[in-house]
């Protein structure tokens, strides 16, 4: 069943899920500027560290002078790639299966690419060191533009793997390539079209660093980090490293965003750790703003082409895709292995379908590596924005209002759980009332009516709709590892004698109110209030294996595991409790937060009294052990398939081509809801980043592979100004699998929100004849494409 709203239900703030107006526990040492960051950490005798990058996209190494760095007053150590090799790690895996170079040792293959680095006493002594060292670069022709990557004459970029020589990454199919044909074949109406979602980054407000500090003494590796996934940095380390896990710990501590930016491993990780191996201090290295937007991990960069097949009256038929993904230099991406384009076989969308295929060749070009999910679950996003994109096409051909068109072929309730024709299967979703309570707040009808008659006055008003379905929740661990770890997370709980409880997570928020929310779910099932419960995670000496936090995993995967150990809790709690009350377990009620005696509702002990029990003297009923704890690993069953429906109002001026975002409606579906409050914030955060991708953002490259978004002067992030005051709504489908029903909510907006602003400012520019343009659509870009002059993107 679903329920919607187009506000808050009534007040249920005596409940821990659902909470309306629970405020994060995380918030007073932010508000505060009491965060603990990588950048706050200061250890006695701590040395600083910078890294000197390539100031081309492509060359050969010819020498490296590093005599006068050396000399430099401050410098303790320069290292280069050569120095690297000799202890066999100037090359380091990446977490999709490539190797990446560490510091350059025979080529440098993207401008910004690490070339040697200095510690020195303080940054400044480091940063002029790198002024000192002369590197002579022979220079090769760079490969820019994916579309020329695979060209007989394309320079060969990863001539390091054996005998590699073209450009090629990998391919990858799914669908039915025949089926599919046969379905084109047979349509009334097939429309095709172009489109590129650009090279963008997540630029997370806090930039990338480290802290590592070895002590040779204890054979101990300490390595604050930056990283959303701190488990699997660090047996990825142990695996380089040689060093056992327990003699490395990798601490997370507060995180400011990581949007996919923090999952790869990155070079300057690791020059950090070999720079405190080398000098036995503890070395600091935090990258600027530069370096983080021209280094590491970019997102998208997918040249696609989508072909749509329907009916003469609007039924959706099949959709076919063919992907050129650039991949950068390196394939940086962390996917899941068997999933070398992440998720993107979503791109059926929430349409039932008779066929889909889709074919994807992926290339390295001399550009930063990445590919990583910024904001998405494994490249959930591009799929997305095809799929919406296109059949706003169709729409636009058959002459069919979208949201019409959209009601039409929708997935219906009674087809869930449902099978696309990729594979995937959505566990649950009740599309129709998502879309109509969407179109309901936004007042659609009176929207279009405004809009024909501001268009007989020559204005240009769009009113652009999406629909997605989002797939969240990585495992189950058969289908999904990470270089062979699988994707289930672990979680712990303790409940002291006081009753107060500790719960330890595998996961690693990165602003997202985890100490909140967890708290809540172990609160629902348990009974001890939110605020008594501690939240850990960030720290893998103190918290169970888990794979990380990215792709909104956290709530399908570890609020599930949060929610079943304190299940776990609860059995033992119950046994003793019987004890106690000298019953059976059978005559036990549990009504939230005490066991009461059936039929007797005087005699109750609640759960402070039984964690009590559990420590204190007295005997426990047989069998039972001392103290009140838990520990699972879960493994989900399926991912969990949230979905939305978004509504974009956009005014474009005809004289600068300048678009506003007037309005936006969101209506999210994620089941059940833990937080509203944080909900909210993730969707505001998320639609916001869609403005960002919609009409600003772009890493561009000039022909010779320079970087032409290397500050926040070039590369445009949104702020206030240009988003609108967000309508927000909800329906509720709970995950029939999950042990609460949640699903993951957190990228839901970044995903849902591209394909609405484009297309409101596409059916804004209906008038002159334009069906499709391509993002960042940058005031240029909406002029050329009134002018019917699209540029190449
Ligand atoms: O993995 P990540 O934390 O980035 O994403 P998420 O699991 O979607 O959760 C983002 C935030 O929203 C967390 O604090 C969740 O607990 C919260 N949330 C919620 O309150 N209710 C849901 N159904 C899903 C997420």
């Amino acid at each position: 069943t679903t329920t919607a709203h187009r506000v808050e239900p009534e007040n249920n703030d005596h409940k821990p899920l659902g909470h309306g107006r629970m405020l994060r526990k995380e918030d007073p040492r932010f508000v505060r500027g009491r965060g603990r960051y990588v950048d706050d950490v200061q250890l006695p005798g701590m040395l600083h560290l910078a890294i000197l990058r390539s100031p081309v996209a492509h060359a050969r190494i010819v020498s490296i002078d590093v005599t006068a760095a050396q000399a430099s007053p401050g410098v303790r150590a320069v290292v280069t790639g050569e120095a690297l090799g000799e202890q066999g790690l100037a090359w380091m895996p990446t977490l999709s299966g490539d190797v990446q170079a560490v510091l350059a040792t025979d080529k440098v293959r993207f401008q910004g690419q690490e070339v040697a680095f200095v510690v020195a006493d303080d940054r400044y002594a480091a940063r002029d060191a790198l002024e000192l060292i002369d590197v002579e670069y022979d220079m090769l022709d760079p490969v820019i533009d994916a579309r020329t990557a695979l060209a007989p004459e394309a320079p060969v970029i990863r001539d390091d793997l054996d005998g590699k020589s073209d450009n090629h990454c990998f391919d990858w199919e799914t669908g039915d390539a025949e089926a599919t044909e046969r379905v084109f074949a047979a349509a009334d109406v097939v429309v095709s079209q172009d489109i590129v979602y650009p090279r963008v980054h997540p630029a997370p407000m806090e930039t990338c660093g480290a802290v590592a500090d070895f002590d040779p003494v204890e054979g101990k590796l300490r390595l604050w980090s930056t990283t959303q996934a701190p488990h699997a940095h660090r047996t990825l380390y142990a695996m380089v490293a040689g060093l056992p896990e327990h003699k490395i710990q990798v601490i997370s501590p507060d995180i400011g965003g990581g949007f996919g930016n923090k999952v790869p491993i990155y070079p300057g990780y690791v020059c950090a750790i070999v720079g405190s191996i080398v000098t036995g201090k503890p070395v600091k290295w935090m990258e600027d703003r530069s370096e983080n937007l021209i280094s590491t991990g970019f997102a998208r960069d997918y040249v696609m082409r989508g072909e749509i097949a329907a009916t003469r009256d609007g039924k959706i038929l099949a959709i076919r895709t063919n992907v050129l993904a650039d991949h950068g230099a390196f394939n940086g991406t962390a996917a899941p292995v068997k999933y070398p384009a992440g998720f993107f076989g979503v791109f059926t969308g929430s349409y039932d379908l008779q066929a889909a295929y889709c074919k994807m060749t992926a290339v390295y070009t001399n550009k930063a590596p990445g590919g990583v999910a910024y904001a998405c679950s494994f490249r959930i996003t591009e799929a997305v924005y095809l799929v919406e994109r296109i059949v706003d096409c169709l729409a636009y051909r058959l002459e069919m209002d979208p949201a019409q068109l959209r009601l039409k072929n929708l997935l219906r309730p009674e087809q869930f759980p449902y099978t696309t024709r990729t594979g995937w299967v959505y566990d649950s979703g009740n599309y129709e009332p998502t879309m109509r309570l969407a179109m309901e707040i936004a007042g659609y009808e009176e929207l279009r009516r405004e809009q024909a008659e501001k268009r007989e006055r020559g204005e240009l008003m769009g009113i652009g709709i999406a629909f997605f379905t989002e797939a969240v929740g990585a495992g189950p661990r058969k289908d999904m590892d990470i270089l062979g770890l699988g994707m289930a997370d672990g979680c712990e709980l303790r409940v002291h004698p006081t009753g107060k409880a500790v719960v330890r997570l595998s996961v690693q928020t990165q602003g997202q109110g985890h100490e909140t929310t967890f708290a809540q779910i172990v609160a629902e099932e348990i009974g001890i209030p939110p605020d008594d419960i501690d939240v850990l995670h960030g720290d893998t000496d103190n918290t169970p294996f888990g794979l990380g936090t990215y792709g909104s995993r956290s709530t399908p995967v570890s609020g599930a595991a949060a929610a079943l150990v304190a299940r776990k809790v609860r059995d033992k709690a119950r046994i003793i409790a019987s004890g106690m009350l000298e019953v059976s377990v059978a005559d036990l009620e549990w009504r939230k937060g005490a066991f009461h005696v059936k039929g007797d509702p005087g005699r109750s002990v609640t759960i402070q009294d039984v964690a009590m029990r559990a420590h204190g003297a007295g005997d426990l009923p047989d069998g039972i052990e001392g103290g009140l704890e838990a520990q699972i690993c879960y493994n989900p069953s399926n991912l969990t398939y949230p979905h939305g429906a978004y509504i974009c109002v956009v005014d474009v001026d005809p004289g600068t081509a300048q678009v506003k975002v007037r309005r936006f409606i969101a209506v999210d579906d994620c089941g059940t809801r833990i937080n509203p409050m944080i909900i909210e914030g993730q969707v505001h955060g998320g639609l916001t980043d869609g403005v960002g991708m919609a009409l600003m953002e772009m890493i561009a490259f000039d022909p010779d592979g320079n970087c032409l978004g290397a500050s926040l002067m070039d590369y445009l992030i949104p702020t206030a100004l240009e988003v609108p005051d967000w309508e927000t709504g909800f329906t509720v489908t709970p995950s029939p699998h999950h042990p609460i029903g949640a699903k993951g909510v957190g990228e839901s907006a970044t995903v849902g929100s591209p394909p609405a602003i484009v297309n409101a400012v596409v059916d804004a520019l209906k008038p002159f004849g334009v069906s499709h343009a391509d993002m960042p659509l940058t005031p240029s870009r909406v002029w050329d494409a009134m002018r019917g002059a699209a540029r190449p993107p």
